[in-house]
């Protein structure tokens, strides 16, 4: 249990200004006007797989977590902004983030952020333990209106590709109390019951194993390997700064003033960042979708060369993809680059690889970065320090 310490939170022993330290990014969610064929996009295009699917949207993974994205159908203008009055929110058009999801690394880390944001006048969405993903959650909104969530444990999903049954899941709607039993005790009870263990959902793949993918034969000429960052539009990222690291406990790891305006990178590990925040001003500037306020989602696919062929691969299928959309100075300590677009015009940002920020904290000096012509890609790149460095992926490619 996190017990507060004067001003610090002790944390399995370590004593932090927050009772919670996200690890990772652990998913991310886009309502989508155009849900059919945004479906068809991310799955189909980029190979998600679905993991479970509802009236409301649809979960998605790359991994063997339960999903790293969530597709939600967008509702009608009217019934989100009478819901966004009754909770007595400002009613936002253009966030149609569903969540940004953060990965923490004990159960107690989610259940003690509730007592945390009630002290600091956090608005609290809910907490309690999710249906899909089994995963125990804590829901709070930035001072945007974006939708955050803290969890831990959420299911993983094994080489038979089944999603947990349904009637294993054991949702709740309240802040959960601890202890809880394990896994392992949970589904030993729910075996019991005699319901299947694969009775759950199972992706089935539409599109035929053509490309040898380093060795492997897949549906597409790349894998993704990892997901994020998430850059989102801000109306005031000195606000948006200051309460993603002093309150959420994230570090600026680099800020970059482009075109006179301070746009900020975050990070909660190694990576240089998993969170940028830039100003909405920005958004029409850059030729970037007026009806959302997430500016990128990144997807990291396994390296340079299946990078280059998910461009070739995208673009014969007809999806937009730009090299430029975005200037290098807005992603720093990513190099390569390709912006595709999907059918509500949302960007993912793909890329392979991502700087690592050691023990000191300090980002590699911009001169010592590799010069980046977004309009002419190289065949073959000389090795950084840091390439292929970082979180692996886990697990067969497919
Ligand atoms: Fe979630």
């Amino acid at each position: 249990m996190a017990t507060q310490v004067a001003t610090k939170f002790n944390v399995g022993g370590v004593l932090l200004d927050q009772p919670f330290k996200i690890r990772r990014l652990g998913h991310f969610g886009l309502n989508l006007t155009h849900f059919d064929e945004g479906v068809r996009f991310w799955s189909d295009l980029l190979g998600f797989k679905i993991s479970d699917e509802g009236a409301n949207g649809c979960f998605l993974r790359y991994g063997s977590d339960h999903h790293a994205l969530n597709l939600g159908r967008q509702r009608p203008i009217e019934d989100r902004r009478s819901e966004a009055e009754a909770a007595g929110r400002r009613f936002q058009l253009d966030n149609n983030i569903n969540q940004i999801t953060w990965q923490t690394q004990s159960l107690s880390e989610p259940v003690a952020a509730v007592d945390y944001f009630a002290e600091r006048g956090i608005e609290l969405r809910r907490t309690g333990r999710d249906g899909a993903g089994s995963n125990w959650a804590t829901y709070f909104y930035d001072p945007d209106g974006h939708i955050n969530e803290f969890y831990y444990g959420i299911e993983q999903i094994g080489w038979d590709g089944y999603s947990k049954p349904a009637e294993y899941r054991r949702p709740v709607r309240e802040k959960v109390r601890l202890p809880v039993p394990s896994e392992l005790d949970e589904i030993n009870e729910s075996l019991a019951t005699g319901v299947a263990p694969n009775s759950g959902y199972r992706f089935a793949e539409k599109l035929p194993s053509r490309y040898d993918v380093d060795g492997i034969m897949l549906p597409r000429p790349f894998k993704i390997v990892k997901h994020g960052p998430v850059s989102i539009f801000v109306e005031d990222v000195e606000r948006a700064c200051a309460f993603y690291t002093r309150d959420i406990g994230f570090e600026l790891t680099e800020e970059v003033v482009w075109e006179g305006e301070r746009c900020c990178f975050l990070r909660c590990n190694t990576e240089h960042h998993s969170l940028g925040l830039f100003p909405r001003t920005l958004r029409s500037r850059l030729g970037l979708s007026a009806e959302t306020t997430c500016m990128s989602f990144g997807l990291q696919l396994a390296n340079y060369q299946q990078m280059r062929n998910a461009v070739d691969f995208l673009r014969a299928q007809g999806v937009r993809v730009e090299t430029d959309r975005i200037p290098p100075e807005l992603y720093p300590g990513i190099d390569y680059s390709a912006f595709a677009f999907d059918p509500d015009g949302h960007c993912v940002q793909l890329y392979y690889y991502m700087e690592q920020i050691g023990w000191d904290g300090t980002p590699r000096p911009r001169s010592a970065r590799r010069e980046v012509d977004p309009m002419h890609w190289p065949e073959a790149l000389e090795p950084l320090s840091d390439t292929f460095k970082g979180e692996p992926f886990i697990g067969p490619w497919g």
